[in-house]
């Protein structure tokens, strides 16, 4: 049997990322996964335990022992999904705005990178997934038979965070989330382990304007035509 494909996502905050991914996987019946959201589940377990980021190797020794796992959906569905930290369901607790910007810098932490790149690769092990962060098709998934690099202008990024933001119930201006944006994509691509920037051969899609859906079809069109070269 082909071994099922592994699709890669990358790209800065409020791309995109999530709902194109979570729309690939359900069309091409693979599984969703969003790397993001582990260092945020070791930012929340960071900030619950009291520790400084000034102590990086606790944090680290924190991520390697923390029980991280998906409750994932069936390939092929919705692909609603809970994570769990320490059998705990964190789902909403990581979305928190200090949550947020705390996981912007423990994913700077080398430790901490290496212990959620071991445990992404364990997940996507079998292939058949998309997997969206900002290091998947350059460290996680180098061998990704695609990769994506998803961006769009700071300004219409910005604009769609402070919507769902707003949706979600958190209040924040749209000067406050578009100074968070810039600060966190600085922190992002500067860092000195696995910065976001885009693998040598990835596609990239600049989204603005563009609908979630609009893009998902340019991505299956990108797998389609890969499929046929192969
Ligand atoms: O995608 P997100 O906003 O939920 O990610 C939270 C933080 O984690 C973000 O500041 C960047 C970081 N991250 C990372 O460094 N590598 C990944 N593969 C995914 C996220």
């Amino acid at each position: 049997m082909i071994k099922p494909w592994t699709i890669a996502i990358d790209g800065p905050a409020g791309a995109g990322k999530s709902t194109v991914a979570r729309l690939l996987a359900q069309r091409l019946g693979y599984l969703y996964i969003d790397s993001g959201a582990m260092y945020r589940a070791v930012a929340l377990h960071t900030l619950r335990c009291g520790i400084p980021l000034t102590e990086p190797d606790q944090i680290a020794a924190l991520a390697r022992a923390a029980r991280i796992r998906f409750q994932i959906a069936e390939a092929g569905t919705d692909g609603a999904q809970r994570i769990f930290l320490n059998d705990e369901d964190v789902t909403e607790a990581i979305r928190t705005p200090e949550v947020t910007a705390l996981s912007s810098a423990v994913s700077a932490i080398p430790g901490v990178r290496s212990a959620m790149v071991s445990l992404q690769q364990a997940v996507g092990a079998q292939g058949g997934v998309v997997m969206e962060g900002r290091d998947i098709g350059t460290v996680v998934f180098p061998g990704a038979e695609v990769k994506v690099f998803l961006t769009a202008s700071p300004e219409e990024r910005a604009e769609r965070r402070h919507r769902d933001m707003t949706a979600r119930g958190t209040e924040a201006t749209l000067e406050e989330v578009r100074r968070d944006q810039d600060e966190r994509d600085l922190r992002d691509s500067t860092r000195p382990v696995s910065p976001l920037i885009s693998a040598s051969d990835a596609v990239t899609i600049e989204s603005d304007g563009m609908t979630p859906e609009e893009v998902a079809e340019e991505v299956l069109a990108v797998i389609d035509r890969r499929r046929r070269e192969k």
